[in-house]
């Protein structure tokens, strides 16, 4: 058994255990980032060892999209019938296995193998390490716990920035790749020490280590902690006093379709009102924007550093503030920053002052981000969906945020240089008002529920019977 038997200490201890918990698991979102981060210096490097061309570039760089999408995908069979740890080490040793192979390729085919490899190992991490983290700690802090997730991933961009910036004199970009091995394996070993969910065995029918790890990382004593397994007990009881159906019925109910609609929404905001045209082509959008490439490199570094600081910013507040008032509130900024970008655009001066309001525009837009949506789309996937689909759920919610990543990553490149950066920009500023529209009508709020008592909510609203209010309290 893998959760130690010794005697927990006093409260602290007990936070101290599921801090760590969160924190190693975390670091799938440190492999996460750092990929997402490396890519735009090492291309530069790949491109002179090979000889490649533009779109063996463009392979090399999507192919981690398109290997997460699929990871993410596949991570629905997996959560199906292993257990929430088993999937996160099993998304460490696949990550290992493309970095290293990334990192001795022998040709760009090899290249973009092994970067299809890692985007897997990232599919997978990015679906169970937010849902383990959200099972295993308390509701009071569970919105910080999974941030750290968010966190994780803002750390790994800004890491992958200055290894970047370390690397660029002699072009080492092969250990570029091998040193995401360093992270890679710590989350491996974490996963061989660090208990299991908690609701996943009660789930599988292993009430009693379900019980022993809860009373591991809560205090026995504390009432609350015998109503939280009271509350997991129900829930699964009451799942398991329903009729059996299919998971493909069980997803397309009425109550899995108007959840589904809310997840994969949040997903696919999250992406297309243009986070990532930023963290990847930041660079490209200062160069149009007049600033020189040494200044368009230190200000992309700039990007990197308050995509984190605003980060940690945000998870200080996380479980004190609403989070539909965040999630309006950052999308408001992020709209309002990419209409003003579009501006400097349409005007089109870069000359003058108007290049510093482009500059400001961007460094805005990552900071409203950092502070809503950032977080804010892992920590609601991991908590919206009820037991009975949850791992299925979360893995098709995710595999559609990777598509619009994807497609996002595609094809602002080639929409830049047909329609120009003003209209370009008002089209991701249009998303961000539907977004608002889309969060103001339908995502609910969250804070202080308990994962069981979210999923009474959606029954509550779904009008569909609530079996589990109906069980006895403890
Ligand atoms: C998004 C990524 C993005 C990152 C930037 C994450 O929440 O899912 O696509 O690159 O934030 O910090």
């Amino acid at each position: 058994m893998s959760v130690s038997a010794a005697a927990p200490s006093g409260p602290s201890s007990y936070q101290v255990r599921t801090w760590m918990a969160a924190a190693i698991a975390g670091m799938g979102g440190l492999l996460f980032g750092y990929d997402t981060g490396m890519i735009s210096g090492a291309q530069l490097f790949i491109e002179q060892d090979f000889d490649v061309s533009a779109g063996g570039i463009g392979l090399v760089v999507s192919a981690v999209t398109a290997g997460a999408l699929v990871g993410a995908l596949l991570s629905s069979g997996l959560t199906a019938r292993w257990s929430r740890r088993a999937v996160i080490a099993l998304s460490a040793v696949v990550f290992i296995v493309g970095a290293v192979a990334a990192a001795a390729a022998p040709s760009v085919a090899v290249l973009v193998a092994a970067r299809f490899v890692i985007g897997l190992g990232i599919g997978f991490a990015s679906t169970v390490v937010p849902l383990y983290i959200a099972e295993l700690v308390p509701v009071a802090s569970r919105g910080s716990m999974v941030a750290l997730f968010q966190l994780a991933i803002t750390l790994g961009i800004l890491v992958a920035y200055l290894v970047n910036a370390a690397y660029a004199d002699d072009g080492e970009w092969r250990a570029v790749f091998a040193l995401a091995c360093a992270p890679a394996t710590v989350l491996l070993l974490g996963m061989l020490v660090l208990p299991e969910s908690p609701r996943w065995l009660f789930a599988a029918g292993r009430e009693d280590e379900a019980r022993r790890v809860l009373e591991t990382l809560r205090d026995p004593d504390d009432p609350q902690t015998a109503r939280e397994l009271e509350e997991i007990r129900a829930t699964v009881e009451a799942d398991r006093a329903r009729p059996r159906e299919s998971l493909a019925r069980a997803l397309t109910s009425p109550l899995a379709r108007m959840i589904l609609v809310v997840g994969i929404g949040l997903g696919v905001f999250q992406q297309i009102t243009g986070i990532n045209t930023i963290i990847y082509y930041a660079p490209t959008i200062l160069g149009k924007a007049g600033l020189g490439t040494e200044s368009s490199v230190m200000a992309t570094a700039g990007i990197g550093g308050l995509n984190f600081v605003a980060t940690i910013v945000a998870l200080a507040v996380v479980d004190r503030i609403n989070r539909r008032t965040m999630l309006i509130g950052g999308m408001a900024g992020m709209a309002l920053s990419m209409a003003v970008l579009a501006v400097t655009f349409a005007v089109d001066d870069f000359d003058g002052p108007l290049r510093w309001v482009a500059v400001g525009s961007l460094l805005a837009f990552i900071a409203c981000f950092a502070v809503s949506w950032g977080w804010g789309f892992w920590v609601m996937a991991s908590e919206i969906y009820p037991l009975f689909i949850r791992g299925q759920a979360v893995s098709i919610g995710n595999a559609v945020q990777w598509t619009a990543n994807f497609a996002v990553s595609l094809l602002f490149p080639i929409l830049l240089a047909a329609w120009g950066g003003a209209v370009l920009f008002s089209v991701l500023a249009g998303f961000g008002v539907l977004a608002l529209v889309f969060t103001y009508r339908l995502v609910p709020e969250t804070r202080g529920l308990t994962l069981e008592e979210i999923e009474r909510e959606w029954r509550r609203r779904a009008g569909v019977a609530d079996d589990a209010a109906a069980a006895p309290a403890a």
